[in-house]
């Protein structure tokens, strides 16, 4: 706040700034009560039975406390006391009783609500996880995967807490409290307004701690998911941190953010441990007020000592429970702080969407046609296509060609709609693509991106991703034509190798061969080849680039390249700068023009022969 501020709001009158403080608080309320409102109805309503059936349990378990104190009566007055031995068996059958009740109903609800607890989150990461996924790219790149993976599994691990602790506090520790109060009361209504006396003094210390266990709570998450992204960072980028000697620098970093987590952690369990040491006081100085009220009236005769000792254990047991629930409040808001979060991010609306109304049909076989018209596309504020044109044309090769960021790949993000332009229209067989089926689009294109992903799965799933029924046969034939069969002898388990993360006990020209035989495989109507065989050597690229060839002599295809050999066969190049296309034409045309083609092959040609 300026210190203008401060002089506004201190001046305003008092009816003035207590709205203005109340309103946000207000907002906050009546956020709470929508999450509260759409975790009872999304996640907890359909296991009520479960949740009932928990709760009964609990509350026969937190009755058998005050079972057990107020046993103590007629163990020290009508047996000890009076010497009835007749009695003695019968008693301690009764105490014995109440502890096996009391143990079978704890194992019972325990079982019952880790059942209920782990369903409820398994239920919520799915959901989490597949609304993710269905979010754009931009959503991607401004929340690192390490983040993520701490929103989808630590974020959602604190709603434990509602099961471990919450329902445990309303079920078993409220019974117990009222049941041990019943027991009290009616033992010596007196004595019990005496020992209580000092628990008032605990509600507004319980109120400044629950706030500020729910600020930490949050500040802990935060510095929780930072940690992630660190260690996703570190084990993703290790080949690169071992290589230049950066490890005491990510550890320095590292550290850095635990210190966050740490200092968050600190003072949430400060603030509950705070809040069970002012409930130690409280009882302190009920049990010596009582000691004192009561040590008199049994001296003077006026009360037995069994009736102490019921007593005595009531308030006793009391305690415990009383203290838990006062932790309960910040329990709760802590739960609350990640159930915003979580709420959060399943309100984050994907910016790529199913088209609504009708749907485009997806162009017939041989009249995929591309067009960017005018498309301008900005990943953030700077433009990467400038109102650009380009037609490729059904049936056709279409070469990319350009230096680098030029926005080769970019057109491809396009047409797959991974990501949409701000302005322009972009069609297939002259269907804008926003109006078509999102799957139906994505379903036309066999893709060989500049970075496929692989799978740390087998060799053989990572080629078959998605397709099914695939003969031996015709796998066979695309393992040779992508030779990928080439190294099949050299992993210890032939197609049945894992990959490991990301594929990285392949090399980078065998990444590439798995997500070309994956693209051959998939025999989808357009072919988009992204530096295809830029990894592979001269023999192996020869070879492959016949077996691309093949396949795209029969389908409609865009291909990006740097080396310029292999594109001087396709029907079309395109030349990109900045952004737009600045020159098109077959090879012999763009080289008797002598312009941008023209420059970059001589340079190459030059690469080559020095
Ligand atoms: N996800 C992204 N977020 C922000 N900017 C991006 C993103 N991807 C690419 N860019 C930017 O867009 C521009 C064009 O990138 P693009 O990948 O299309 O280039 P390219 O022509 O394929 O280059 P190369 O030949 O190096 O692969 C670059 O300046 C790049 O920095
Ligand atoms: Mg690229």
């Amino acid at each position: 706040m300026t210190s203008e501020q401060q002089n506004q709001t201190s001046g305003a009158p008092a009816t003035q700034r207590k709205e203005a403080a109340s309103k946000p608080r207000r907002l906050a309320r009546a956020h709470d009560k929508k999450l509260r409102r759409w975790f009872w109805r999304d996640y907890i309503r359909g296991w009520m039975p479960w949740i009932i059936l928990g709760l009964i349990l609990m509350a026969v378990n937190g009755a058998m406390t005050g079972a057990v104190s107020a046993l103590l009566k007629p163990m020290f007055d009508d047996v000890l006391v009076a010497r009835r031995a007749d009695m003695v068996v019968w008693i301690a059958l009764a105490i014995a009783g109440t502890f096996i009740i009391r143990a079978a109903t704890a194992f019972l609800y325990r079982t019952i609500m880790a059942y209920v607890a782990n369903k409820v989150i398994a239920a919520m990461q799915i959901r989490l996880t597949d609304h993710l996924m269905a979010l754009d790219q931009g959503f991607h790149h401004r929340h690192p995967p390490g983040h993520l993976i701490d929103r989808v599994r630590g974020d959602t691990q604190e709603i434990n807490v509602v099961f471990e602790r919450i329902l445990p506090g309303i079920g078993r520790d409220m019974i117990a409290i009222l049941g041990l109060l019943g027991v009290a009361l009616y033992t010596n209504a007196q004595w019990t307004l005496v020992a209580l006396v000092g628990v008032p003094l605990l509600v507004l210390p319980a109120a400044i701690l629950q706030r500020l266990v729910r600020r930490m709570g949050v500040d802990a998450r935060d510095a929780s998911a930072a940690a992630s992204t660190r260690l996703d960072e570190i084990f993703h980028g290790i080949v690169t941190i071992q290589r230049s000697g950066l490890e005491a620098r990510e550890s320095t970093r590292l550290t850095q953010v635990l210190k966050r987590f740490i200092k968050a952690r600190v003072r949430t369990a400060g603030g509950e441990a705070a809040m069970g040491s002012m409930s130690d006081l409280v009882a302190a100085m009920g049990f010596a007020l009582v000691l004192i009220f009561a040590g008199r009236q049994i001296i003077a005769g006026q009360s037995s000592v069994g009736e102490f000792m019921t007593f005595f254990a009531a308030i006793a047991f009391l305690f415990e429970p009383l203290r838990r629930l006062g932790g309960l409040s910040g329990a709760w808001q802590t739960v609350l702080a990640s159930l915003e979060r979580i709420h959060k991010l399943l309100q984050e609306q994907p910016s790529i969407t199913q088209p609504v109304g009708e749907l485009a049909a997806p162009p017939a076989a041989g009249t995929e046609t591309i067009r960017f018209d005018n498309i301008t596309f900005a990943y953030d504020s700077e433009p990467v296509l400038r109102n650009l044109n380009l037609t490729a044309k059904a049936g056709e090769t279409t070469a990319l060609v350009g230096p680098s960021g030029a926005g080769k790949s970019t057109i491809f993000t396009l047409l797959t709609r991974l990501a949409d332009p701000q302005s322009g229209q972009l069609t297939v067989g002259g269907q804008d693509i926003n109006r078509m089926d999102l799957q139906a689009l994505r379903g036309m294109f066999s893709v060989v991106a500049q970075d496929s992903a692989l799978f740390d799965e087998t060799l053989r799933d990572n080629i078959l991703i998605g397709a099914e029924d695939i003969s031996e046969d015709r796998l066979n034939a695309v393992l040779k034509a992508a030779h990928v069969d080439e190294f099949l002898d050299q992993l210890p388990l032939g197609l049945e190798t894992r990959v490991g993360p990301r594929g990285s006990s392949l090399s980078g020209g065998q990444r590439q061969r798995v997500a070309i035989a994956r693209a051959l495989l998939r025999e989808a109507p357009v072919l988009l080849l992204d530096e295809a065989t830029s990894a592979l050597d001269a023999r192996s690229e020869a070879m492959v680039q016949a077996a691309l060839d093949e396949l795209s002599s029969e389908r409609t295809t865009l291909v990006i390249a740097h080396r310029l050999s292999t594109v001087r066969n396709a029907d079309k190049i395109i030349v990109m700068e900045a952004g737009a296309v600045v020159e098109e034409g077959t090879h012999s045309e763009l080289l008797a023009k002598g312009g941008s083609y023209a420059r970059l092959h001589a340079m190459q040609f030059k690469g080559q022969t020095d």
